[in-house]
């Protein structure tokens, strides 16, 4: 179950899992935010597949995560949370595995909760071992499209069936041992399918391949390098990619230093971005340059954001790199963002329309369809939401366009059970004049379980 909000003045639970926000006269303040989801959950599901002990510290701790980590633990390795502290990050996990060959058929359904990346990435998993498996997760989860990562394994070997003819959860796989490899050219820029058919890749005879036509995240090509996997990438025209892996390649156990989720810490920089008295500190926060899109974006919008670098980005293609990350009150302007850069900030797109609704003139967000199959629609979720704050926000086809400039009003939004919405939503209330309710504002702990208790901390 994920936990309600905590009560508290400016914020109260207002039940149902509403929230009320009051504006905020000013926000100060430093923020440490949870562990990165996406490196998290990598860095479970390759625990369990090196042979040995992996130490996961400062992974995060939202639902999403524990739901990787149940299912982990449901193919046979054993996760335990720990509580130790490096360089700041505390808390995690330790993760003993048998390895890649000695996971376990589940004796029941791997309940993925609401979390893609554990369903499509675990599929990619258990699809290489000859083994059934039934993967499932809740409501959105079940609407969630499922045949872009079911056609590449199917063409590997897999048996693959599902409702909606093998599209939609729940997905039973019998997976195969070996699969044969592919050459994969993904219908649409995910780094879940990516690294769902490379980790098959890993159980397959041959050299699998992946071509992408806009760079996704690139947390499992470099995790994978750090545990002794040779993954190659090639960077071709046009911001394309070609990523290539060898079968039977054995995976090392490894420790993993987990650096805040900029998706998390997204919310911090617009808030503080778009607030008249505003100066917030965001610690150590995963900078990837396949991640860090929203830094330049806001950046690009007017936004002041000074970054401290605690761990250059290395050019191996192998470490996290992390900075601390200062943003203070600006003037910010409408920009056009082009079909790459969503790839690049696909979960921060929602957060980025509440900066451009502030900015002044007008913001174009093309090639944003993708965000129409999240945790809920995102694009319907956030032009109705947006729109009830008062903001100018038309959609046409896969495009956002937003006429910035206009005061925004508190108002009644709709999350939809959908976390980036409810935050985004949260975010607007602290400059939105009067009240603002968040339904379903508990949705947040997918991925911030602290969101709104931090929210008290930087206005008061
Ligand atoms: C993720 C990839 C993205 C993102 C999701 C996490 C990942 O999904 O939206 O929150 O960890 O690989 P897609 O790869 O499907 O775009």
């Amino acid at each position: 179950m994920i936990p309600a909000p905590a009560s508290t003045v400016g914020t109260r639970p207002a039940g149902g899992g509403t929230t009320v926000i009051r504006p905020a006269a000013r926000l100060r303040g430093e923020i440490r935010p949870p562990g990165d989801k996406s490196i998290s959950h990598r860095a479970l599901l390759l625990a369990l597949l090196g042979e040995g002990e992996s130490r996961i510290v400062g992974a995060g701790d939202g639902a999403d995560v524990r739901s990787t980590a149940d299912v982990v633990a449901a193919l046979g390795a054993t996760v335990e949370r720990i509580d130790e502290a490096t360089g700041g990050r505390t808390a995690g996990y330790r993760v003993a595995s048998p390895g890649a060959a000695g996971i376990v058929e589940p004796t029941g359904v791997l309940d993925c909760r609401n979390s893609g990346t554990t369903l499509r990435l675990v599929a990619g998993i258990v699809a290489a071992r000859p083994l059934f498996a039934v993967l499932d997760g809740d409501a959105s989860l079940r609407r969630r499209p499922m045949a872009r990562v079911a056609e590449p394994l199917r063409a590997m070997g897999a048996r693959i069936g599902g409702r909606a003819r093998g599209t939609l959860p729940p997905l039973a796989i019998e997976g195969r041992s070996p699969l044969v490899a592919i050459d994969h050219a993904s219908p649409v820029p995910s780094a879940q399918v990516k690294s769902c058919v490379l980790l098959a890749g890993l159980g397959a005879t041959g050299v699998t391949s992946v071509h992408e036509t806009f760079a996704t995240r690139d947390h499992t090509e470099r995790m994978l390098r750090a545990r002794g996997v040779a993954v190659t990438t090639e960077r071709l025209p046009g911001g394309r990619r070609l990523h290539a892996v060898a079968g039977g390649q054995a995976i090392l156990p490894r420790d993993e230093l987990v650096p805040g989720d900029l998706s998390g810490a997204a919310f911090w920089l617009v808030a503080g971005a778009i607030h008249p008295d505003a100066e917030i500190v965001v610690r150590d926060v995963g900078t990837n340059p396949t991640r860090r899109a929203i830094i330049d974006l806001l950046r690009r919008m007017g936004a002041t954001i000074e970054e401290r670098s605690i761990s250059p980005a290395e050019d191996d293609g192998i470490g996290e790199p992390s900075a601390d990350l200062v943003v203070r009150s600006s003037r910010l302007r409408g920009i056009d963002v082009d079909p790459g850069e969503v790839a690049a900030a696909i979960d921060e797109v929602p957060v980025l329309c509440l900066a451009a609704a502030v900015a002044d003139g007008r913001t174009r967000i093309r090639g944003a369809g993708e965000l129409r199959h999240k945790e809920t629609d995102r694009v319907a979720g956030i032009a109705a939401g947006l729109r009830a704050f008062g903001a100018e926000v038309a959609v046409d086809g896969d495009e956002i366009i937003i006429d910035g400039g206009r005061a925004l009003a508190g108002a009644v939004t709709e999350a939809h059970d959908d976390h980036r919405l409810a935050m985004t939503f949260a975010v607007a209330g602290l400059i939105a004049g009067g009240e603002t309710a968040v339904r379903d504002a508990d949705s947040a702990a997918v991925s911030y379980p602290g969101f709104f208790a931090e929210l008290e901390r930087v206005r008061a």
